[in-house]
């Protein structure tokens, strides 16, 4: 909405939350307190911000107004019930829309910008007309257009793709709506990547795409164990197939599995929705993308503990990078989470440092409290971890190095410095390509890289 408002100073956009709190830090002058980091986007904030970027919690006023209101809430995996661990919960969604039904006025286009199941317009647009037909006079003049117009940005990089886009794709049945809003878009995006669709192919190819994604991401990682033991290399293999046209360079970098919001759990969704119309096979299939990531997960984390001489109890593992990837302070569904946290069940001792990651936000993911910083007494303790903010100190008497995330600041690290304040045999687990031959090359230390035989 911040990238909207900058490019279209005729239009007011409200950002609207029933979490106050959330929405006082979105307004607070201190741009380097916002809830949400991502490069680029405090600086268009600063410029749009009470121009024509508000965020309120007057919910009901700002439906009053709207012509035009994205339903933007989240979409997480059920928990629990019918569906439990695939299914997507839709509690929000539907009671945003009952909100916007009951509080709008006049015409009003509902666009979903939440990745839904495909069909997940209808109910909405049921509860929309639903309400509208039984309250007072008033609101028999409402009437109501869904669309649906996913987002595809990528955490880290999102001001440029939502500046340059590949794609925007708008679904729906109104031709009226579906061109109000491709208008808006015009203001920055080239026609001809303005894609109509109907409602259900544009809600189908959000999650078709992601799947498309994870599954490279599954595949490039699964060829990376491969690689570990034959000899290859995962970096030549993918650059000599990324040269094939249609395979294309990008996504092909492997890494520690894939993580973040939207990846694990579109595919889950899709699944059930597989398996809801009797398409088993076609629900194994994409299946597999998750159990493929969980055991690339799995296969670093006992990688480490081998290399160690099979125990790392005791023993003091410095960890590069608790996001689920650089540039962001988003940890949801990162890889580091489930092997950090077995490695303390192993008995290791973690020393965890990531440039954006706060301490209370590991504490929440791991669900165990640090250690005291200065305590020296490991062996009093079954695994522990500890957070550290200074690569240097980090990395002080540990006996390996597990590097998670490719921040640029890894790239830069001085290894003959930090050598000398590690335990030997001194061990770096690289699982992004971090870490060359050349920068330890005459010093003491192993290197272990992901895909490399
Ligand atoms: C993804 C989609 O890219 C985006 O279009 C969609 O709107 C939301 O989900 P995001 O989760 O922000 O975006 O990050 P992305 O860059 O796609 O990375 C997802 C995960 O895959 C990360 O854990 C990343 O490290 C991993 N990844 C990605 C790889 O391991 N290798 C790659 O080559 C690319």
């Amino acid at each position: 909405m911040a990238v909207l408002a900058h490019n279209c100073s005729n239009i007011r956009v409200t950002v609207v939350d029933i979490n106050e709190k959330q929405i006082s830090r979105w307004n607070d002058p201190d741009l380097s307190k916002l809830p949400v980091y991502e490069p680029g986007l405090a600086e268009i904030i600063s410029k749009t911000r009470f121009k024509n970027l508000y965020f309120s919690s007057n919910v009901e006023q700002s439906i009053k107004e709207a012509d035009i209101i994205f339903i933007s809430v989240n979409t997480p995996t059920k928990m629990h019930g019918i569906g439990s661990g695939q299914a997507s919960d839709l509690r929000w969604v539907e009671s945003s829309a009952r909100l916007v039904s009951k509080y709008a006025r006049g015409y009003t286009i509902v666009v979903e910008k939440s990745t839904v199941p495909v069909r997940t317009g209808a109910k909405v647009e049921a509860i929309l007309t639903s309400t509208s037909q039984n309250i007072d006079n008033e609101t028999l003049h409402k009437s109501f257009d869904v669309l649906s117009n996913p987002e595809f940005l990528a955490e880290g990089t999102a001001i440029e793709d939502l500046q340059t886009p590949d794609r925007v794709l708008i679904g729906g049945k109104s031709e009226k709506a579906i061109n109000a809003l491709s208008e808006i878009y015009k203001n920055w995006v080239p026609e001809e990547k303005i894609i109509k669709t109907n409602l259900w192919s544009s809600e189908l190819s959000k999650l078709s795409a992601n799947a498309f994604l994870a599954q490279r991401v599954s595949s490039i990682n699964a060829i990376s164990g491969i690689c570990e033991v034959t000899g290859a290399d995962i970096n030549e293999v993918a650059n000599s197939i990324g040269k094939d046209n249609r395979i294309g360079t990008k996504f092909l970098r492997p890494g520690p599995g894939f993580g973040g919001s939207c990846f694990k759990k579109d595919i889950l969704n899709l699944v059930y929705l597989c398996e809801h119309y009797g398409l088993y096979e076609i629900a194994n299939y994409w299946k597999q993308v998750v159990e493929i990531n969980n055991y690339q997960q799995e296969r670093v984390f006992r990688i480490v503990v081998n290399k160690l001489f099979g125990t790392v109890a005791n023993k003091k593992i410095t960890i590069l990078g608790f996001a689920f990837k650089a540039n962001t302070n988003d940890t949801r569904e990162s890889p580091s989470i489930n092997i950090c946290k077995k490695l303390i069940e192993e008995g290791a001792h973690l020393s965890i440092n990531d440039p954006k990651v706060t301490k209370n936000k590991i504490i929440n993911d791991l669900g165990i409290d640090p250690i005291e910083k200065n305590c020296t007494n490991y062996d009093q303790l079954l695994g522990s971890w500890s957070f550290e903010p200074d690569i240097y100190k980090a990395l002080h008497s540990s006996d390996a190095v597990l590097i998670l995330c490719d921040w640029e600041i890894y790239y830069e690290l001085k290894w003959s410095d930090i050598i000398k304040g590690m335990r030997k045999p001194s061990w770096i687990f690289d699982t992004r390509n971090v870490v060359s031959s050349a920068a330890i090359e005459g010093l003491n230390i192993n290197l272990w890289r992901l895909g490399q035989g």
